[in-house]
């Protein structure tokens, strides 16, 4: 009976071997076996893979190998598979912080051993097969035949079944702040143009090429994320579609010089990530970034905990005040010590009494933080002309004092987080690094928020390629050492990188609010982004706008927040970050008390999600536990049309009883003419309770449900 089995089973693959005429083809599959992977070596010795889900194609055969430079033969065909090892991996993990306490790493793993004959070099390709998705990568041994080369361009291809509709920004090397464009893979290239002049006026590489972390809808259902996982000594992968054929190839960041990676064996490539379900819920859940990542690499991570704070910040992005101090140009050149000496613009927002206001309010609010930028010299000589030296990252202006701020922060309980602007000074930064973390640990600066705005320096290099992303990892790394937190914006878009130095708290990379006070961005931004960038690791968002007519800030300003105050008090929860701002000013928050409480009350660490409604461009709606208590919050961002959402809160605690207090829009809220019209309400409910709540175009809602006895329910209706 057996043999016969066996005999069977080996007729059959021997069939299907001569039927589809490839040699070696081996299928892997998930350990639910809903997701299947397929090796395959093409009549050339050209390494190809295939992707199904739930028996529905995924990704058609596609092709794998990289372009070497100065390489006649390259890391392309005339392979043959030496050796192949299966194995199976399951373990769960605990976070440092996170959406919930523990992951589960689960997958079943081949590793193809690859020698190319004509040059008797070997590669290994490694897939692992996640219920969640694929991940694969290219492994370079240290071998007699391959020592240092160039890679020219990886040949990673990702042939799609159709024409998908893509949630996608444009190619670039140095943003990711893009509003998203929803379009058929086959509108990209004519929309290319007008996407870029309308966001950014950046030139893309490519009438095709396009970022990840990329989202795609196929027409049967299928959700698909295309993106890549620990990003370390490589160059950022764009996307080019080949929309003949509807197949992307990898497109790596290039240096000044054209190069795109410099490799040594032994070496690897990062992982190349395919997530997909047949519900948009699960591409929210899934943690596949992450477990492709190595475990935490800091022995005592105690120092690390989420940060809620306010700042010094939106007074600048709106235009009201300045990060510089003086309007003479270039004031480096009057000397370091002359500013003293150099006329006070009377904009200048980081004053030390201005300051203490902002941690006077944190302290009476409860934040942990307080953010002040534009606190140091050099930032006219950065507006002026941009030098390699500018930032000290230590000096601040004279009417910023450190010290009085420092002790009063301290005497009102808060931290203060410091800011690095670069300049995109990468050298300059490094040359200053030790120095100014120092600084940070003998002021009691515990976090720092750094930043990449402007071409790097040295010219011609890429915000994205692999010198820069050695540069931010560097960064992350060293700030370990001294016990620092990072959040680094226009950084290249992460990568689970935060699993193996948790430290790196948050990143900016994509579209953030800021951008609301340039211009505006799509009301239903923020319900593609938890599907797009944030599956790399938390954004620093900086939600919590509650004043969207701009110009009140700034007369000069006529930027609107395309949002309502409900959306914004959602983001707390759908933008899951350990690191969250309340970014508008005190005296707005303090003409909506009611609503600010929910930003005081939310919490920041958690201890599991229930991903309860998801549509990539439509809505989303999260609860999320606060990890350590009983309390629950939930978020819903809703787009560009009204919706009713239906929730049912079977995700309490059996025999418990809450008092939830819904923020929500009103009846007649609207992004655009009544952004400011919310109810709140408290009721009681339990986990048979169900919701059933309307939200407004650009709108939401939130809640927070907080575990109550019956004595605190009294009066209170049930829902
Ligand atoms: C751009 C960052 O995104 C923003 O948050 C910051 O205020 C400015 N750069 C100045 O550093
Ligand atoms: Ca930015």
């Amino acid at each position: 009976m057996r043999t016969m089995k066996m005999k069977n089973l080996l007729i059959m693959s021997f069939l299907w071997l001569s039927i589809s005429g490839v040699a070696l083809a081996q299928k892997v599959a998930s350990p639910n076996g809903e997701v299947q992977m397929q090796f395959e070596l093409l009549e050339d010795g050209t390494p190809a893979y295939s992707l199904s889900y739930k028996g529905k194609p995924v990704i058609k055969t596609s092709k794998l190998g990289l372009h070497l430079k100065n390489d006649e033969h390259s890391l392309i065909d005339n392979f043959e598979v030496i050796e192949r090892e299966e194995s199976a991996f399951d373990e769960t993990w605990e976070t440092v912080w996170g959406e919930e306490n523990e992951i589960r790493n689960h997958y079943n793993e081949l590793a193809v051993i690859l020698n190319q004959k004509p040059t008797d070099r070997e590669m290994i390709i490694r897939f692992r097969v996640f219920d969640d998705g694929l991940g694969f990568r290219y492994e370079f041994p240290q071998q007699q035949n391959l020592g240092h080369f160039i890679v020219e361009e990886e040949r990673t291809q990702f042939a799609m079944t159709g024409d998908h509709t893509a949630f996608w920004i444009p190619g670039d090397y140095d943003t990711q702040e893009y509003d998203y464009i929803e379009s058929r893979l086959s509108e990209i290239r004519g929309l290319m143009e007008t996407s870029i002049t309308d966001n950014l006026s950046q030139t893309s590489f490519s009438d095709t090429g396009v970022q990840t972390s990329l989202l795609l809808k196929t027409d049967d259902g299928l959700y698909i994320n295309l993106h890549e996982a620990a990003l370390l000594d490589y160059s950022a992968m764009h996307l080019e579609l080949d929309d003949e054929n509807m197949v992307f190839q990898s497109w790596l960041t290039p240096d000044v010089t054209g190069n795109k990676v410099y490799m040594i064996a032994p070496g690897k490539s990062p992982w190349r990530t395919v997530i997909v379900s047949d519900d948009a819920r699960d591409i929210l859940a899934s943690r596949m970034t992450y477990n492709l990542n190595d475990p935490v690499a800091i022995d005592d991570t105690s120092w690390i905990k989420p940060v809620k704070y306010v700042g010094v910040w939106w007074e600048m992005i709106t235009g009201k005040s300045s990060w510089h101090y003086t309007n003479d140009f270039p004031a480096v050149r009057l000397g370091v010590t002359d500013y003293e000496n150099a006329t006070p613009n009377n904009t200048h927002g980081a004053t030390t009494e201005n300051v203490k206001r902002y941690i006077d309010f944190a302290a009476e609010h409860g934040f942990d933080g307080v953010l002040v930028e534009g606190w140091n010299i050099g930032w006219e000589d950065w507006f002026g002309n941009s030098k390699d030296y500018v930032f000290d990252f230590m000096t601040p202006y004279p009417d910023f004092d450190l010290d009085e701020v420092r002790d009063y922060a301290k005497s009102k309980g808060v931290e203060m987080i410091m800011h690095h602007e670069t300049s995109s000074s990468v050298r300059n930064y490094e040359r200053h690094l030790d120095a100014a973390y120092q600084f940070m640990k003998d002021n009691g600066y515990n976090s720092v928020k750094s930043g990449y705005v402007g071409d790097i320096l040295p010219r011609g290099e890429n915000h994205y390629s692999q010198w820069l992303v050695n540069h931010y990892q560097y960064a992350i790394e060293k700030a370990a050492d001294y016990e620092i937190m990072v959040n680094a914006h226009e950084a290249v878009r992460p990568t689970g990188v935060a699993r193996t130095w948790p430290n790196l708290i948050a990143n900016e990379s994509a579209r953030g609010t800021e951008y609301q006070a340039f211009g505006g961005s799509k009301p239903n931004h923020v319900t593609v982004i938890p599907f797009t960038r944030l599956i790399g690791g938390p954004m620093d968002y900086t939600p919590g706008i509650f004043e969207m007519d701009i110009s009140k800030a700034n007369p000069d300003n006529d930027s609107w927040v395309n949002s309502t105050i409900a959306n914004q008090l959602a983001l707390y929860v759908t933008m899951y970050s350990p690191l969250q701002m309340a970014a508008d000013f005190p005296e707005n928050y303090e003409r909506f008390m009611d609503a600010f409480q929910f930003i005081k009350d939310v919490g920041m660490d958690w201890e599991k999600s229930v991903y309860l409604e998801a549509e990539p461009g439509s809505y989303i709606t999260i609860a999320r536990k606060e990890k350590g208590t009983n309390d629950w919050f939930v978020g819903n961002v809703n787009g560009e049309t009204r919706r009713t959402s239906n929730i049912s809160f079977d995700f309490l605690d059996k025999g418990k009883t809450y008092i939830a207090t819904i923020y929500s829009d009103a009846k007649d809220a609207h992004y655009r003419n009544n952004p400011q019209a919310y109810e709140i309400r408290k009721v009681v409910v339990n986990n048979k309770s169900k919701l059933k709540q309307g939200s407004a175009p650009g709108g939401g809602y939130a809640i927070s449900i907080i575990e109550a006895d019956k004595s605190e329910t009294r009066g209170l209706k049930k829902l």
